[in-house]
């Protein structure tokens, strides 16, 4: 059964997608690519991705959501290899309970009521109705952000990864973004399936194409979505865009301050990350058959000669749509996240496929807020001090310029509202 009722109104992408002042550049993107590896490597990764497509879409189609592993705060030491193995492949779990319901409950009050009181200076998105709210230094998210059960999630979740060069840690650092509060019957389209964390720097940018060697290669199978002594080098921002985040994020992550089912406003997921990771980034080296099943991929032809990235604009994230990535059978294979309930998490890797969906049929507003696992590595590193500097005045974080200047809000409470020497780390003091 699809897990949308009835597919939104979400864009298509196509070959006219291509600006013409920017068409041969494209083409030289994908011709380097085609010389490094060649025609015989990106072929058997094709066919080879396919084909585990295949299988996986099956059993997404069979068990939707509930292929999403849900685990509770108080049993995270209590894994097993196997257990942890799995959540590593799917790239996708629920963590219940990380705060307290209470907790949450009473901060989602404070929340609410420092809104109100500073409404004329507070900008939210989209305009027409408003979801999103631009701020970044509420007395709430910092409370949650360095709480100290939540920053021993994100270590935990940092830990995922492993970089044989050692200048790394999972130590947390607290990357600020916004908070979402969706009122319910209101539509809201502008989060159609994506993944963040930067576009066509994923070919372009030498650092981030070694991420993605194996694949490009033709061993699509040996691809390590969890090799941090890769993945701290690759820019995500060598294209400018205000979608791109600067820092590396190990999982971007929803923290509920409300319950939320789907349908109300929830979100939606691809799991089994590194397989749908390789066939977004194969895609643009092949084009279907004019006759015969688009499905059957040994049809396909390859052909590197137009500056088609389907989905890629420089200047956004990467998405994906169900004419231009048909094997990935979007329809039927994003599945909604569990239940969610205040205090409950919901993690994703970097490198996922996710979409918000359109429609809050619930009674209430639907809100989280955006918290991530940070790592601790010298880019992240670089824009955290930055961020603290920008903290200190009251001002957005490099990556959401333009805002307010917080410190003038009402209730705000500044250096005051970190709640541990732990969350003061996480914020970035003491980093040399
Ligand atoms: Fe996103």
């Amino acid at each position: 059964m699809p897990a949308l009722n009835k597919w939104p109104q979400w864009p298509e992408f196509s070959l006219a997608d291509v600006p013409v002042q920017s068409e041969e550049r494209m083409k030289g993107y994908k011709k380097a690519i085609v010389a490094e590896h060649g025609e015989q490597s990106l072929r058997n990764a094709w066919i080879k991705t396919c084909e585990r497509l295949e299988k996986i879409t099956q059993q997404l189609i069979t068990e939707g959501s509930s292929i999403i592993p849900v685990l509770e705060y108080e049993n995270l030491e209590n894994l097993d290899d196997e257990e942890k193995q799995r959540m590593k492949e799917l790239g996708c779990f629920v963590i219940r309970g990380v705060i307290p319901q209470e907790e949450v409950s009473s901060q989602y009050k404070s929340l609410k009521g420092y809104i109100d009181s500073n409404k004329e200076s507070i900008s939210a998105w989209p305009e027409a109705n408003p979801a999103v709210y631009r701020i970044f230094w509420t007395p709430t998210q910092q409370a949650i952000r360095g709480h100290m059960r939540h920053l021993r999630v994100q270590k935990f979740l940092n830990e995922f990864w492993h970089d044989s060069s050692q200048v790394t840690s999972s130590d947390p650092l607290t990357y600020a973004d916004a908070l979402r509060i969706r009122p319910p019957g209101k539509e809201f389209y502008g989060l159609g399936p994506h993944i963040d964390a930067g576009s066509l720097c994923r070919w372009t940018d030498p650092f981030y194409r070694k991420v993605y060697e194996n694949i490009f290669s033709g061993s699509p199978e040996d691809h390590d979505s969890y090799d941090l002594n890769l993945r701290k080098d690759a820019n995500q921002a060598a294209f400018e865009g205000s979608a791109h985040s600067t820092v590396f994020r190990a999982f971007q992550g929803w923290t509920a301050m409300t319950a939320a089912k789907p349908r109300e406003g929830s979100l939606l997921l691809y799991p089994y990350v590194s397989v749908a990771m390789a066939y977004l980034l194969l895609r643009p080296f092949f084009t279907p058959p004019a006759q015969g099943d688009i499905m059957d991929a040994s049809r396909w032809v390859f052909s590197a000669d137009d500056g088609w990235f389907p989905g890629t604009h420089e200047e956004d994230s990467q998405y994906v749509s169900r004419e231009s990535h048909p094997h990935l059978r979007l329809e039927q294979c994003l599945v909604y996240i569990p239940d969610m309930r205040p205090g409950d998490t919901i993690w994703w890797h970097c490198d996922m496929i996710h979409a918000v969906e359109t429609e809050h049929s619930g009674k209430d507003d639907a809100s989280v807020v955006y918290i991530a696992a940070t790592p601790t590595t010298p880019t992240n590193v670089h824009y955290i001090k930055s961020q603290l500097q920008n903290f200190l005045a009251g001002k957005p974080p490099g990556d959401f310029s333009g805002g307010t200047d917080e410190s003038k809000l009402t209730g705000y409470l500044g250096e005051k509202g970190i709640p541990s020497a732990d969350a003061r780390q996480a914020m970035g003091y003491g980093l040399s």
